[in-house]
């Protein structure tokens, strides 16, 4: 069994199980990690039926007794409306503030549960059973929780770190290629920006992890996790370093707001985004061709697109100029100067960004 564990140095400190077939086991890990018996587990009905099992009866052999609340799937869920109804839930089913919160699904579970976990009587304990590619890697992994406002995603959330994550890279078996790729991209980010070893090793690697081999998923996952629990555990509430977790994410997020959340998954917005960061890089001399080179071959090598489909790019500059990345920051971007190295650049020429958009995305 691996175990990366965030530490904070105070009473937080949290481990990530990762290991294919654990999701039997986690009762005996929450009941080393939370203080009452009593659970409310968050699911989609479709996750629950195939991997709610094993997870219930776990947790009631460790003694815990067990509410699951099944919530519809897709991004609209991460509503206010939702969160009070698995708040009337729980409620009716008299959760206190002993109870726990399991969430066991993708990141909008994940976001979801944890919102509630954050906010029913003042907080309660929380645990994150990912079930997607990009929750294993990324959404479970450092505390941020939020449901979406009609305004806007993720604007309305909280930092609350879960006691414990269990991840069993076995149930991505289920998952859509697409929604697989979309994972490996934030995996992919994380070697770029930390680890050039790791990045070195996924481009060996990644025909197996794309063929779901066990050993080199669960080694990618723990690699991706350390990394991004590494950068969380030095800046929690993103003041500064934290941000270097957005490569890609400022185009990949203009992208994903211009098409409505509708054409591309978030880990597809990210790839094209990185591809465009490092292009920006390379042309205000920052990097080599060389680094450009080889990030682009590891996203088109993980079947991620690596150019838009001839966007209107003054729409999306539209969009990226709304984004409080580059808005409060003078056009902040993170870029890379080398491979497992990020950097925040302030004052990037506008003209440079929009080079790369035409570049990259253009055509229309
Ligand atoms: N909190 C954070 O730090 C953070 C980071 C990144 C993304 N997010 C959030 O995460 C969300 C996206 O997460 P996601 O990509 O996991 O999407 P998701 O949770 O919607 O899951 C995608 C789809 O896969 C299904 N699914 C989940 N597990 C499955 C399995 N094992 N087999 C088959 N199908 C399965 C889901 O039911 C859903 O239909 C967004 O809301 C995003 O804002 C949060
Ligand atoms: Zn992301």
């Amino acid at each position: 069994m691996s175990t990366v564990w965030i530490r904070f140095g105070d009473k937080r400190d949290y481990p990530i199980v990762v290991n294919p077939g654990v999701l039997t086991e986690v009762g005996a890990l929450a009941q080393k990690q939370v203080r009452g018996k009593t659970a409310c587990l968050i699911s989609h009905p479709r996750i629950y039926r195939w991997y709610g099992n094993p997870v219930e009866r776990s947790l009631k052999k460790a003694g815990f007794q067990v509410q699951p609340i099944l919530v519809p799937e897709g991004e609209a869920t991460k509503s206010m409306q939702q969160a009070e109804k698995i708040i009337g839930r729980m409620i009716a089913k008299r959760a206190d503030r002993s109870s726990c919160l399991i969430a066991l699904g993708g990141g909008v579970v994940g976001d979801l549960a944890g919102f509630v976990a954050a906010t029913y009587m003042r907080g309660i304990e929380f645990i994150q059973i990912p079930t997607t590619l990009l929750a294993q890697v990324d959404s479970s992994v450092g505390g941020k929780v939020a449901v979406n406002h009609t305004l806007g995603k993720n604007l309305i959330g909280a930092f609350l770190q879960p006691r414990l994550v269990v991840t069993d890279p076995k149930v991505l078996k289920t998952l859509t290629a697409r929604q697989f790729r979309s994972g490996l991209a934030e995996m992919i980010k994380a070697a770029i920006i930390a680890d050039a070893k790791f990045f070195r090793q996924l481009e060996k690697d990644m025909p197996g992890i794309m063929a779901l081999d066990m050993n080199l998923l669960s080694k990618a996952i723990i690699k991706s996790c350390s990394i991004k629990g590494a950068v969380v555990e030095k800046d929690e509430t993103e003041r500064g370093l934290r941000a270097i977790l957005n490569y890609g994410h400022t185009f990949g997020h203009a992208l994903e707001t211009y098409h409505h959340y509708q054409g591309y998954t978030h880990g597809e917005a990210v790839s094209i985004g990185m591809v465009m960061a490092a292009h920006l890089a390379a042309q205000l001399g920052i990097c080599k061709q060389e680094t450009v080179k080889r990030q682009v071959s590891l996203l088109y090598q993980a079947k991620l697109p690596i150019r838009g489909k001839r966007e209107k790019v003054a729409k999306i500059w539209e969009h990226m100029k709304t984004d409080k990345k580059v808005l409060a920051g003078e056009n902040n971007f993170i870029l890379t100067p080398y491979i497992g190295h990020a950097r925040i650049m302030k004052k990037i020429p506008s003209f440079s960004v929009h080079r790369v958009l035409e570049t990259i995305m253009g055509g229309a």
